[in-house]
């Protein structure tokens, strides 16, 4: 089976006692994570190595950073380079989110960028997609997806794009309660796998794992990723409850 990851992203939350203490109750819940299965802690830079060593040596639980740098290193004040995120032994990194497309104005060519930088220093990109609302409103969320996809991943090879991650987000469902319909994740997951499968092949397209993310909850998690394209979650607000998130790592599918 291909990977199921529940990834968790703090967003701009949390002190650094808040943050110690909110992974310290979840790696110490009975999390048991199957060869096929991984837990994904996108968390503010200046915690990623205080979690990496809470981590320590548990299976399949991974530091993840939330943004990098589209260019290597110099002159840009205040931002981080995902060299210096690998030197901190961080392996992922989220590429895309909607909030950064938003209001850090960050363009697909932006994106395909960090992608090849988080690529070159062997960290796993989380590639965010997903449609504002009126796009879905109008129905064509698959057409403003693919362009998505095709202007920030197309130029990798097939090898390449077998280390990505891709998460879909509607922005409509991001911190709003709306959660899109199993069907709706399930119909746009396949979609998403149709047209990488086009570009890169069948096998790409069956390896991808395609999380979904846009109020995942502890009450919805399993029927989401019951879905046979939805291959895990990305989860803001209910990753800030220990026990909520221990019960959506527990939803993935076994
Ligand atoms: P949410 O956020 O779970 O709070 O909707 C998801 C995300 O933005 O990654």
């Amino acid at each position: 089976m291909r990977k199921q990851i529940a990834a968790a992203n703090w967003k701009m939350n949390c002190t650094y006692h808040q943050a110690e203490s909110l992974l310290n109750d979840v790696l110490q819940s009975k999390i048991s994570l199957k060869p096929h299965q991984a837990a994904v802690f996108a968390i503010p830079f200046p915690y990623l190595i205080m979690a990496n060593s809470l981590i320590g040596s548990q299976t399949n639980c991974f530091v993840s950073a939330q943004n990098c740098h589209h260019k290597p290193s110099g002159a840009y004040t205040g931002e981080v380079s995902a060299e210096m995120i690998r030197s901190v032994s961080v392996r992922h990194c989220i590429v895309g989110h909607s909030e950064r497309r938003e209001y850090f104005n960050e363009t697909n060519q932006q994106l395909a960028e960090k992608l090849d930088l988080c690529l070159k220093y062997e960290i796993t990109p989380i590639f965010c997609c997903g449609e504002p609302l009126p796009v879905r409103e109008e129905g064509t969320q698959n057409a403003y997806v693919e362009k998505q996809l095709r202007e920030s991943l197309f130029h990798l090879s097939a090898e390449a794009m077998g280390r990505v991650v891709i998460a879909y987000e509607p922005i409509w469902a991001i911190g709003t309660g709306k959660t899109a319909t199993t069907e709706q994740a399930q119909e746009i997951h396949a979609f998403i796998r149709s047209v990488i499968a086009e570009k890169f092949g069948e096998e790409a397209a069956q390896n991808l794992s395609i999380l979904y993310g846009g109020s995942v909850k502890a009450g919805n998690a399993a029927d989401l990723f019951g879905s046979p394209d939805v291959d895990g979650g990305l989860v803001g607000g209910a990753s800030l409850v220990a026990a909520d998130f221990v019960q959506i790592i527990n939803a993935l599918k076994s």
